[in-house]
């Protein structure tokens, strides 16, 4: 187990309501079958850790381990490059050079002289832009990506090494986020963004619906009654939602969602207490940088607003009891990867939040560990020699 760190828990008192369909099955099928013929595509594994269900009072414990995503290192290799090439098919359909190109056709260059005149541009704290880098590389356009202040050099470097070129702004995420939107207006970039606000939803939706494969491969490798909670990391909620709805695709009733999210960055737990998607202050210091999140995202919020059904909110230092534990049980996770571990061990050891999530020995929990080392000096930084 971890040490005992205080941690915020809200129990959602929408959950269970209905809402509009945020991502439709016939597009999730469409990126599955996209994304699962590029070259390179695997299976990430689920990993089970008896130790540690033991240890936290619950029966089962696998989590999906995202490290090896197409050599990305994150699960964000599934959204982002999907978009892109998504945005540059529909671009050549708009511009009648190709009415249905191919991502073969695109990696293989049929229409090379067209796309490298088209641009995309994002914002990330690291995953995200390394996705839509690697994507844009791979299906021939330019990319020029945002980051704010705080990201770190090694994560720029590897967005970078996809040759994108990389701008860094003052200021948050959300920033970095207005940034891009205010360059591409300005320029005729196409955003290729993994959060959506009202007016700007496309694109969104194509990145959560490659968020998809990442739950439905996790549905398909779990064996025996199905889990009975889920513990999934939030930044704008993207992944989040993602997950929500496929688990409720596969499970009659869907699991219990609880999203986790970095104290110091909880803007969906406080649009959960407001009842609304709101934007939180702050600078969103925390080590969990691809959590750093103060806006929701609006699709995201439709959905997790009525099927989550708690949010909370953990400290850095149960993210790095998390990272060490892992390490010591054999498994490579990040900072933002481990925020649902995190959240999962400290509700399992508070007789309180136990009770209010229904978490007992009998419990089968899923989780995700959303990176690997995406910045191996970091990675190393805080776990040390554990
Ligand atoms: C490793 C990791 N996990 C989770 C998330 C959260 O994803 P979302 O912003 O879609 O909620 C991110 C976002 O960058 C991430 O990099």
């Amino acid at each position: 187990m971890i040490k005992t760190r205080p941690f915020r828990l809200f129990i959602n008192p929408r959950a269970g309501t209905p809402g509009t369909v945020v991502l439709p099955d016939g597009g999730y099928r469409r990126a599955r079958a996209e994304i699962t013929s590029w070259p390179g595509y695997a299976q990430t594994p689920l990993r089970a850790f008896p130790a540690i269900a033991a240890s936290a009072g619950i029966g089962t414990l696998r989590i999906k381990d995202e490290a090896s995503r197409f050599g990305l290192g994150s699960f964000k290799a599934l959204g982002g490059a999907y978009a892109v090439c998504q945005v540059l098919a529909a671009e050549l359909a708009r511009r009648s050079i190709a009415p249905n190109a191919t991502s073969a056709d695109l990696v293989g260059g049929t229409y090379a002289e067209a796309t490298a005149l088209i641009t995309v541009t994002c914002a990330t704290d690291g995953n995200h832009g390394r996705s839509v880098a690697w994507g844009a590389q791979r299906f021939g356009a330019r990319c020029v990506i945002y980051v704010h202040e705080t990201v770190s050099q090694g994560r720029v470097d590897a967005i970078a090494q996809y040759g994108a070129e990389v701008r860094r702004v003052p200021g948050t995420y959300d920033d970095a986020v207005r940034a891009a939107a205010r360059a591409a207006a300005e320029h005729g970039w196409f955003v290729v963004s993994d959060t959506s606000w009202e007016g700007y939803t496309t694109v969104p939706v194509d990145v959560m619906q490659g968020y998809r494969l990442m739950a439905d491969e996790a549905i398909s490798q779990w064996h025996g009654a199905p889990p009975t909670h889920v513990f999934i990391q939030g930044g704008v909620g993207g992944v989040a939602a993602s997950v929500s709805v496929q688990l409720r695709h596969a499970f009659r009733p869907a699991p219990i969602l609880i999203v986790a999210e970095p104290d110091r960055a909880a803007c969906l737990l406080a649009s959960a207490e407001a009842g609304e998607p709101i934007a939180i202050a702050g600078d969103l210091d925390t080590i969990m940088a691809g959590l750093a999140c103060g806006e929701p995202s609006l699709l995201a919020w439709q959905e997790l607003g009525r099927a989550a059904a708690g949010f909370m909110a953990v400290p850095d230092e149960a993210a790095v009891d998390c990272m060490i534990l892992l390490k010591k049980h054999g498994m490579v996770a990040g900072e933002s990867g481990v925020a649902g571990l995190a959240a999962l061990l400290l509700a399992a050891a508070d007789p309180a939040a136990r009770q209010a999530l229904g978490l007992d020995a009998d419990s089968r929990v899923l989780l995700f560990s959303t990176e690997g080392a995406t910045d191996p000096a970091l990675y190393d930084a805080l776990v040390g020699d554990a």
